[in-house]
């Protein structure tokens, strides 16, 4: 008789795991709601939106923050108030949520997709710069799930080929970077801008939202003027086309309850995924993202990992999954990459710049991203943050789940592959 739950034996573990978003803060988030309702203002730069701005770019040490709506339009803020248009090309990395690509097509520019980083599954800086063109306005690093991208070498490509940088850090609400010059900074705020998202599985939410971050005040004017339909901020700046990107006052109160658990929450999560990386790195193939020694706090939206096919005896990721889902693990792929995911249909009438990625040409759906393709497509694992939540008993379950599939690794290895979700 089989003891893998896959093939019905009894699952490591059936506790259920810490509930997100959090009760205590559901519970904070209505009081603050319950406030904003009785203020009388209900949005436009209101106390809570104000309030939440700065808190948030303070935690982030950065010194502006602009609300938008989601982290899609934080991008499309970001790269509109950078002057980013029509036919200019933004470096992003292949590995990313769609929005990262879609945005910088949305300014009528053409993004680039380049490899990652084999251990931090981050973008890699030099494969950017080895795609670097004259049409090269803008490198946009993203800090994958619960890994940081290496700043310092992507500030210098972005240095010495005059390019700005815009950090997606949907996922990173808190890493914190070892500047060369020994001061530590926020995710976020390592570039010109940094954009992040607020939607309901990130680990700051108000269901939907997201912000722009800068030290670049000028910057920041241009920001809040382009997701307030085109108004000028300020006397002398000039008004511009924009959108109505903005949050309400009950978004900002939600926010606001987040933030002030997200300190302490930080802290578990971060203190589990070390605990996780030290015990799992023990484990035959199984490869955590690479902490770099310049983190010095890891925000982590998902913990993610490479996982061997050939250390356990070819059994494909697909049925570890399973399996390990069975016993009780929340665990996924993770993104597949975003030439290949099925709403990258870009039709050339509407985004006549972006010819490069016409369904004839290789780049549409193959650039050369190797390693991107070999990790999102074999070896992805992540696991979603709820998870590093818990006790340090919790996360270990993690760990003995993945000796016990190991141990019966041979049972695993006769059964055939599985879509992975
Ligand atoms: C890396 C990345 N960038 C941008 C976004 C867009 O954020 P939103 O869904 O809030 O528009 C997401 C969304 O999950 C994301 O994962």
């Amino acid at each position: 008789m089989s003891r893998l739950a896959i093939n019905g034996g009894e699952p490591l573990r059936t506790k259920p795991w810490p509930a997100w978003p959090r009760p205590e803060t559901a519970q904070r988030a209505a009081e603050l709601v319950s406030e904003a309702l009785t203020s009388g203002k209900w949005a436009g730069d209101g106390p809570m939106e104000n309030a939440f701005a700065e808190r948030f770019a303070r935690f982030s040490r950065a010194r502006y923050g602009v609300c938008v709506s989601s982290g899609t339009t934080a991008l499309q803020t970001a790269l509109e108030a950078a002057g980013i248009g029509a036919g200019d090309e933004v470096i992003v990395p292949g590995l990313t949520w769609i929005a990262t690509a879609s945005a910088v097509l949305s300014t009528n520019g053409v993004p680039v997709f380049t490899d990652i980083d084999p251990e931090t599954f981050c973008l890699d800086a030099e494969s950017a710069e080895a795609a670097i063109t004259p049409r090269t306005k803008a490198i946009i690093p993203v800090h994958l799930s619960g890994a940081m991208a290496d700043m310092d070498a992507i500030n210098a490509v972005a240095a010495r080929h005059n390019l700005l940088v815009i950090e997606d850090a949907a996922h990173s609400h808190g890493s914190l970077w070892r500047c060369p010059d020994g001061e530590a900074r926020g995710a976020g705020a390592l570039g010109l801008a940094g954009c992040f998202s607020f939607q309901a599985s990130k680990s700051l939410t108000s269901g939907e939202g997201g912000i722009v971050l800068t030290n670049d005040q000028d910057f920041a004017d241009r920001c809040w003027s382009y997701r307030n339909v085109g108004r000028a901020r300020r006397e002398g700046q000039e008004s511009v086309l924009g959108f109505n990107y903005r949050i309400s006052e009950v978004q900002a109160a939600v926010l606001l309850a987040g933030l002030e658990a997200l300190e302490s929450e930080l802290a578990t999560r971060d203190a589990n995924g070390q605990y996780l990386n030290r015990r799992l790195a023990e484990l035959p193939g199984i490869r955590p993202a690479r902490r770099d020694p310049r983190v010095v706090r890891q925000a982590y939206y998902g913990y993610i990992l490479a996982y061997d096919p050939e250390a356990w005896d070819g059994v494909p990721r697909s049925r570890f999954l399973k399996a390990l889902q069975a016993e009780g693990i929340r665990a996924a792929g993770g993104f597949v990459p975003v030439y290949r995911m099925e709403y990258w249909r870009i039709r050339k009438e509407r985004f006549p710049f972006a010819s490069r990625y016409d369904p004839s040409s290789p780049d549409y759906h193959e650039p050369n991203c190797p390693v991107v393709n070999r990790f999102s497509l074999e070896q992805q694992v992540t696991i979603p943050h709820p998870v590093l939540l818990g006790t340090q008993d919790d996360v270990e379950d993690v760990t003995r789940a993945v000796e016990k599939l190991y141990e019966q690794r041979d049972e695993l290895a006769q059964q055939p592959a599985l879509a992975v979700q």
